[in-house]
């Protein structure tokens, strides 16, 4: 299938090395972005034939799906518009601003027959997947809780353009919350209810980057998140994401169950150590990863989504998923903001069990 790609900023070189040289089933037709130097630039790098504007990209017969990786304040509108020019999208977390607009995008894509998939695509990278699959074969018995961890100091110590993650929209919730939460939802199944508190340390940042070195940045999200998950299966989780911290010793993802215990790997990562620990044996030791996904495979959920398309069938970094995360990361605000508990009403698409004895640039459903 041929793919346009609108956003080339930072994030768009990882997906245009994997889109253009280790997926099989995909060709980057084109890529636009508002700032056009960046767009030929990308395009001449990644030897993309056409650089074009967002209008001509949604008129173009050529291209089947769009990927949209522009900065979250725009996923929604760019989303819709190419769903309503008839294209499959595919877009960077999180999938919109607000659980309502990510909605009417779902029931966009359904109206018209098309697919909408979302990031993170990480769930399907080796290491979590060799979580998943222990979680379902019972490792750790019936899971009961745990705790995640997505704690840093922010991102305007690297990141050319960091404005976005202090704007609404961002924070380290739905910076970070979607590897976090996506990776706990394929793990431990919906989430059933939220109860979330928030704070922030600093009212205003100042960027230590280059290019915009000295420049401040106003802070108009909380950026220290502390919640509790309690999913449909009964098990509760703590999950706490933060801009605000220097330096830290806690785990990515600890779950815990009857049976025993399990160190999950790094949910923005495809490849990390799996760690079990049962009843009998009490020490943590490595389990064996069940695929050769480890590298930074940003865009196999792009090109699952195409497998899918081509198969008639759900894909696993779908509409219903991020829209769930979505739900629950407005969950975290509702709740710091009400001080009660909020319910959540959406659903996840199930996991589409995937064969994993296959090359690097493949992907294979399970019969
Ligand atoms: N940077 C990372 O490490 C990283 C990692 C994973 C995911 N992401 C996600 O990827 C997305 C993009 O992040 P980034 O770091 O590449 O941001 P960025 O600011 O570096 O790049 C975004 C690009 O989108 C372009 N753009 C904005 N509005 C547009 C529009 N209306 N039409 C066309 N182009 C437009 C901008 O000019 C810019 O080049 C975000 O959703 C972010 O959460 C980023």
């Amino acid at each position: 299938m041929k793919l346009g790609i609108i956003g080339c900023g930072n994030i768009s070189d990882i997906y245009l090395k994997n889109l253009t040289t280790v997926f099989k089933n995909v060709t980057v037709q084109a890529v636009c972005d508002i700032d056009t130097a960046k767009a030929t630039a990308q395009a001449q790098k990644y030897h993309i034939e056409g650089v074009l504007t967002l209008e001509e990209m949604l008129a173009d017969p050529e291209i089947d799906i769009v990927l949209n990786i522009t900065t979250p304040q725009t996923h929604y509108d760019i989303c819709k518009k190419v769903l309503l020019a008839g294209k499959h999208v595919y877009v960077e977390k999180p999938l919109s601003l607000s659980y309502c607009e990510g909605k009417e995008l779902l029931s966009i894509a359904k109206e018209k027959g098309l697919y909408i998939g979302g990031a993170p695509d990480t769930f399907l990278g080796a290491g979590l997947q060799t979580a998943i699959k222990l979680i379902k074969e019972g490792a750790i018995g019936k899971p009961v809780g745990g705790a995640a961890y997505m704690l840093c100091p922010g991102h305007e110590s690297w990141h050319p353009s960091p404005e976005f993650y202090y704007d609404i929209g961002g924070g380290p919730l739905f910076d970070m919350g979607p590897y976090y939460i996506t990776a706990l939802v394929r793990l431990l199944g919906p989430v059933k209810s939220v109860y979330a508190v928030g704070t922030k340390a600093f009212a205003e940042r100042t960027i230590t980057s280059t290019p915009k070195f000295g420049q401040k940045i106003p802070v108009k999200v909380d950026t220290h998140n502390v919640g509790i998950l309690s999913f449909e299966n009964g098990a509760v989780i703590t999950l706490v994401t933060s801009f605000d911290v220097v330096a830290h010793t806690m785990p990515n993802i600890e779950l815990y169950g009857t049976d025993g215990s399990m160190k999950v790997p790094d949910p923005n990562m495809f490849g990390g150590s799996v760690q079990l620990a049962t009843r009998k044996e009490q020490q943590f030791t490595d389990v064996p990863l069940i695929s050769r996904y480890s590298e930074n495979s940003r865009g196999i959920g792009i090109s699952e989504m195409i497998l899918a398309i081509n198969e008639n069938r759900t894909n696993n970094a779908s509409g219903e998923l991020a829209l769930h995360v979505l739900e629950i990361m407005e969950a975290f605000l509702k709740s710091a903001e009400s001080g009660a508990p909020v319910f959540i009403e959406s659903v996840p698409s199930p996991e589409i069990a995937l064969d994993w004895n296959v090359e690097i640039g493949e992907l294979k459903t399970r019969n």
